[in-house]
């Protein structure tokens, strides 16, 4: 059975103490609950990534970077590296991030060279592809997130995990989410590509994330549908006791 996956994806948001508050808030909380099968995750900006793995260290919980450095190291003003994320301990990383795309100018090449380091330095990618409104109006969503799928995982042989996060950008931080039925139709879809791309095994095994206003109100009919292994968490995933909420809702699903 795949893992449910909890990830919340912080972006350009807390300071210093509030990141502290929240992982106090979160492991005093986790540790009193009871799961197997649900791995919560966070996200925090690349600031907070050595704060949050000494927390992850004594707590079930996973760490991840919300970007890396196409680059293996040198002179790149500004960016951080696969191996830096690894010599701290970081366990994921998201690339090709809606927001990444758009305000970076990001290339699904840049974004598979980025997979390709994180393999190498032993942490999980979680790709994360969608399509605008634009494109979901125009019909060609599956056309759009299969063409990610294909430059993203370019050379990619899947022996190593790879999670993808199916973000519709439409949904992203709008308060318009998808219906359970349009994500899980895009979600089966993407496990159909890496059916045929890969095996029946690695299709069965891979977990998809869903992302796009997700929150404690909608969560749970998102994750009812087969091919929906957990979510990418933005706006919510901020208030520590709306995410435990998720966590819980999760657990009693999955747990
Ligand atoms: P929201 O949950 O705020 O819509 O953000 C989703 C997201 O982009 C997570 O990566």
């Amino acid at each position: 059975m795949r893992r449910t996956v909890i990830a919340g994806n912080w972006k350009m948001n807390k300071n210093f103490s509030e990141a502290e508050d929240f992982f106090l808030n979160l492991t005093e909380s986790i540790k009193s609950k009871d799961f197997d099968n649900v791995e919560v995750v966070i996200c925090p900006s690349a600031v907070f990534l050595e704060l949050a793995t000494d927390f992850s260290i004594e707590y079930p919980l996973g760490i991840g970077g919300q970007d890396v450095s196409a680059n293996v190291e040198g002179a790149y003003t500004g960016e951080v590296s696969a191996s830096m994320l690894r010599s701290i301990e970081v366990d994921y990383c998201l690339i090709g991030h809606s927001e990444r795309r758009k305000y970076h100018l990001e290339s699904d090449e840049q974004i598979n060279k980025k997979l390709h380091l994180l393999q190498e330095n032993d942490i999980t990618p979680i790709l994360c592809i969608g399509e605008t409104l634009e494109q979901r109006e125009q019909n060609i969503t599956k056309e759009v997130i299969i063409s990610q799928l294909e430059g993203g995982l370019k050379n990619v042989t899947l022996k190593k995990e790879v999670i993808i996060a199916y973000e519709p950008v439409w949904a992203i931080g709008t308060g318009r989410t998808a219906t359970p039925e349009q994500a899980q139709e895009i979600h089966q879809e993407i496990r159909k590509w890496i059916e045929e791309k890969y095996t029946t095994e690695i299709a069965e095994d891979i977990i998809v994330l869903y992302g796009g206003s997700m929150n404690p109100g909608n969560q749970e009919e998102l994750l009812k549908q087969p091919d929906i292994d957990g979510g990418l968490i933005g706006g919510a995933s901020l208030v520590a006791e709306k995410f435990e909420q998720m966590i819980d809702i999760a657990i009693e699903l999955r747990g």
